[in-house]
């Protein structure tokens, strides 16, 4: 998966503190340096105003249900270019019946025009509005129906929340809190209404009028207008709500369910993008049938809409029944899209259709339970995936991501459980990993302890317990425990505690005994706010392998006092899962008739630092025979992380570098193993990541990993030469593209090749990647080439990448890859670069997909990010100010760049340092968005 990480939407400090009324001062006195929070103008004679209060920790524990439930909510939109007018009206039924207390609706950047209870229009003192609410002081003690109009200006709202425009197209974002933008609402996940949606605008600019559910009225109005009304026979919450306004075709096909119900499938683009979308609802088709397949999840509506659109801050949202998606994660044809992103569009897909089944169903109760919904989600897709492709590599790329993302959050200021115990803004941009990537492994670590059928039992009991209901991560947990009736003793710690867990494992043979003993200790690190930690239920999946490498069938093990059968019945078992749970703990296997090597946490089966007391020989060995794929990867990871930190020290001394020529040997075994799957070989030829090597250093030095991982690049590429240009050769084709495992791992391992060969100083190997960059029929190896061609300065780069920006200056997304190329490479010096190409009729700082390529690019190169003359972080410093004035989602997640800066030399620290003060000294403010990530990162 992910493709586009995730941007999350704001929440404000509010949310979960009942209705209390905020204190009451003249704004107009108070200095603000919140300012993107204001009404545009206020109601007439009733508005008093709060001062802004500093932005405001919230936490879980506070959590209190509402006063006020809402039935029915009937939306009507009036779309014009000036401004939009917003009709509410809203059943709200009293929590309990007779007892009146205000109803705090929030509201945003909304201009009230009028509010009326049971018809009747509210008189002064019957209701205020501050900053971010509207109030009614005192309701009526029964049901009751509020009627609210408000108007909204779409297209100047650049943060991308709650209803703007995209290129021509009206569209919404209303998670996590966007729908206050577009009325005055309870806006929480708990309050769960039915809807309807009547849209009107002219016909001929807006042709297309969608929201969620079913179509029941539409037609033409006078002055050139027409109308649509949509009503959603499920309840949801407002977060799920949405609505698009366009000049859109679609792609339409269908799907029958399992009961025999046909659901219209319908994929919405500009008319120009729409031969674009094939893929798409290959991919559309292949996650419901997946989803029903393997969960017995049936899509409960009549119609499934997505709806690409050029401009938003996330990938994709799974609105009930009309998803909307970013251009990026569905538009793809052989010729402008990658086989990455051929595989982050199947995989979207496979989310966000996993969401509609499931989630739209049974959702959060508060938006810190985020993680219940989209850690399952997020593994769900990860399985679907896995399903389609090559399951061993899909993990090993899963991994990888969590490795480089999750567990350097974990170890920063901004680590928090999957489940945070407090907020400022849920989700601004840097919890994501905590909660999707890690999330998704908890998750995982059910499936594990419980097997495959006692996982589905446990899904099949939780939707069974709570369809239609807002729950919290205990619901799920205890579905899952009372379902199997399992023993999860420390489990629910995953949820609470912070920091990713250190398990050290050794090993000892007795050969008398015949018994083989596994001792491990666990620790969790301290984390911000949590300085002691608890031990956790950690699943070690394991196996041994005899001195042929062969799998040794395993008997029992001596645990706790009890020895414990582990196969049952004729058929031998290979790999157990063992429970850790305690600081220290040992388990003996026994009948082991000869030392084996163990094979620990086969498949990643816990998100773990696992350090264990294996040595190189037994890491070779292990990358040559363990049947488990994933640990013959990780062997030859933990090879090359030594390898590489070895020479990191090496490089700090001012010694010469050296490549174990046994390191070489076995890169080389893995080239030539033909057994192997070649997508696999080519994840496995790759060296760590840089980020991951940094992150396992006291003090991280970016110019002396990179100087290493370039080296041992080069000196793989000098000595194996031969064999990658053979492989090179064999795996070329010309034929038509084609999206299967087979092709794309054929793909894989020819431009991982073409990358090695490209680091070699090679007039002869220039031509040859020239010759590939021209003679490509597809972006996968048209964008490969162009890689390994511009890893060095020169005329070549030059020429070759004015020439792909030529070709496809008319295509966004391919231009989008052009400035990602370009601003991530570690060119010294390159800061210059990315300030030329701020400037360049392709980038626009207002669209977030340019944004990801060009800043978020620039920082993915450590060398230049980091450079030690502060120029890395002095760009990204004047960028976060400039972004945040537009788009403080998109600023916040810029500015998690910074976050570890504590973790590099002095000199770096105070560069860093100076640019994150500068930041929260803004003469003009600064969203909270940015504050909290700021602010977080100077506390540590
Ligand atoms: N529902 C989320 C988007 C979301 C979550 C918005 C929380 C605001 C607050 C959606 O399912 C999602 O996660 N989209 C991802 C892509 C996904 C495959 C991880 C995104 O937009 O990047």
């Amino acid at each position: 998966m992910v493709l586009r990480s995730c941007l999350l939407g704001s929440i404000a400090a509010d949310q979960l503190q009942g209705t209390c009324r905020a204190p009451l001062v003249n704004c107009a006195n108070t200095p603000s340096k919140y300012r993107h929070y204001h009404i545009l103008q206020s109601a007439p004679n009733s508005v008093e105003k709060s001062n802004m209060d500093a932005p405001k920790e919230i936490f879980l524990k506070d959590y209190k249900l509402p006063n006020y439930y809402f039935d029915t909510v009937d939306l009507s939109f009036s779309l014009s270019e000036e401004k939009t007018t917003v009709s509410a009206k809203i059943s709200v039924v009293p929590r309990v019946d007779g007892a009146a207390s205000p109803l705090v609706l929030d509201g945003v950047d909304l201009k009230l025009i009028s509010v009326k209870v049971n018809g009747n229009e509210l008189k002064e003192g019957e209701f205020y509005l501050d900053l971010r609410h509207l109030v009614l002081t005192s309701p009526p003690s029964g049901n009751f129906i509020l009627e609210t109009v408000t108007e909204i200006l779409p297209h100047k709202n650049t943060s991308l929340e709650g209803l703007y425009k995209s290129c021509g197209i009206f569209c919404t974002q209303c998670e996590a809190e966007g729908f206050r933008k577009i009325t005055f609402y309870q806006d929480r996940p708990d309050i769960m209404a039915k809807y309807t949606c009547r849209i009107e605008a002219d016909k001929s600019l807006y042709p297309v009028l969608l929201s969620n559910g079913n179509l029941i009225e539409k037609g033409d109005l006078q002055g050139g207008k027409h109308f649509a009304c949509w009503e959603d026979p499920f309840k949801k919450p407002c977060y799920l709500f949405a609505l698009v306004a366009g000049q859109l075709e679609s792609r339409d096909d269908n799907f029958t369910t399992s009961s025999g119900r046909k659901v219209a499938l319908k994929i919405w683009t500009p008319p120009q993008d729409l031969p674009k979308t094939e893929h798409a609802m290959y991919s559309l088709k292949a996650a419901m049938k997946w989803d029903e397949d393997v969960f017995g999840r049936e899509y409960d509506l009549d119609i499934f809409n997505i709806v690409s659109v050029p401009d938003g801050n996330l990938g994709a949202m799974e609105n009930k029944s009309l998803n909307i998606f970013n251009s990026n994660l569905v538009l793809a044809s052989p010729e402008t899209a990658t086989d990455a992103d051929y595989a982050s569009i199947l995989g979207v897909i496979g989310h966000e259709v996993s969401l509609s089944s499931n989630a739209c169903r049974v959702t959060c109760r508060d938006w810190f339970q985020l993680s219940l919904k989209e850690g399952l989600t997020v593994f769900r897709d990860q399985e679907f995936s896995s399903d389609m492709g090559s399951r061993t590599v899909k993990r090993i790329g899963d991994v990888s991501k969590l490795r480089t993302y999750q567990f350097s959050q974990d170890a920063g200021p901004m680590a928090h459980p999957v489940r945070p115990h407090s907020y400022i803004k849920v989700q601004t941009h840097s919890c994501v990993c905590l909660v999707y990537q890690k999330g998704a492994e908890v998750v995982r670590m059910y499936k594990t302890l419980l097997g495959s059928q006692g996982f589905r039992k446990g899904m099949d009991l939780y939707f069974q317990r709570h369809d239609g209901q807002a729950v919290t991560c205990e619901d799920f947990f205890a579905a899952m425990r009372d379902a199997n009736h399992a023993d999860f003793t420390n489990f629910l710690l995953w949820y609470s505690q912070a920091g990713t867990p250190i398990v050290k494992v050794t090993s000892s043979y007795n050969a008398e005994a015949r018994t083989f003993s596994l001792k491990f200790s666990q620790t969790v690190p301290p984390t911000p706010g949590q300085p002691v930690k608890e031990p956790m239920l950690i699943p070690v999946a394991a196996g041994l392998i005899d001195s042929s490498g062969k799998d040794m069938p395993l008997s029992s093990i001596f645990h706790d006092g009890k020895l414990e059968h582990v196969a049952y019945g004729d058929q031998p078992v290979y790999t157990t899962v063992l429970r850790v749970t305690k600081g220290e703990e040992e388990f003996i296997f026994s009948d082991v008739p000869q030392k084996p090597i163990p094979s620990l946490l086969r498949g990643y089966s816990a998100p773990i630092y696992l350090q264990s007391d294996l040595t190189d020989d037994d890491l070779f060995f292990l990358l040559a025979h363990d049947s488990d794929e994933f640990n013959c990867w990780e062997a030859c990871q933990i090879l090359g992380r030594k390898l590489m930190l070895s020479q990191v020290v090496n490089f700090q001394k001012r010694n010469a570098l050296v490549l174990d020529p046994l390191f070489v040997h076995g890169i080389k075994c893995i080239l030539l193993d033909l057994s192997l799957d070649k997508e696999f070989i080519a994840k496995a030829i790759t060296l760590p990541g840089e980020g991951e090597i940094m992150d396992m250093m006291e003090v991280a030095d970016p110019d002396a990993v990179h100087a290493v991982r370039k080296f041992i690049t080069k000196q793989l590429a000098f000595e194996l030469k031969q064999e990658f240009l053979n492989l090179v050769k064999e795996n070329r084709s010309s034929e038509k593209y084609v999206f299967d495992h087979t092709n794309m791992a054929r793909r894989a391992l020819k431009n991982t090749a073409l990358g090695y060969l490209a680091s070699l100083e090679d007039e002869e190997i220039t031509e040859l990647l020239l010759h590939e960059y021209k003679t490509a029929t597809n972006m996968t190896d048209q964008f490969a080439a162009l890689v390994a061609i511009s890893q060095k300065p020169g005329k070549a780069r030059d020429d070759a990448l004015a020439d792909f920006y030529n070709q496809w200056q008319h295509d966004n997304l391919v231009v989008n890859k052009w400035l990602a190329l370009q601003s991530s490479s570690d060119i010294p010096g390159n800061v210059e670069n990315v300030y030329k190409l701020l400037s360049h009729e392709a980038f626009d700082l207002k669209n977030p997909n340019k944004v990801q390529s060009l800043i978020k690019g620039f920082c993915a190169s450590p060398v230049n990010f980091h450079a030690k003359d502060g120029s890395g972080y002095k760009f990204l410093g004047e960028i976060v100010v400039q972004l945040d004035k537009l788009n403080p989602q998109m600023a916040s997640h810029m500015v998690s760049a910074f976050s570890r800066w504590k973790r590099y030399d002095e000199t770096r620290q105070n560069l860093a340092k100076a640019q994150l003060e500068m930041i929260v000294s803004g003469k003009d403010g600064f969203s909270e968005n940015v504050y909290e990530i700021a602010s977080k990162s100077l506390a540590v």
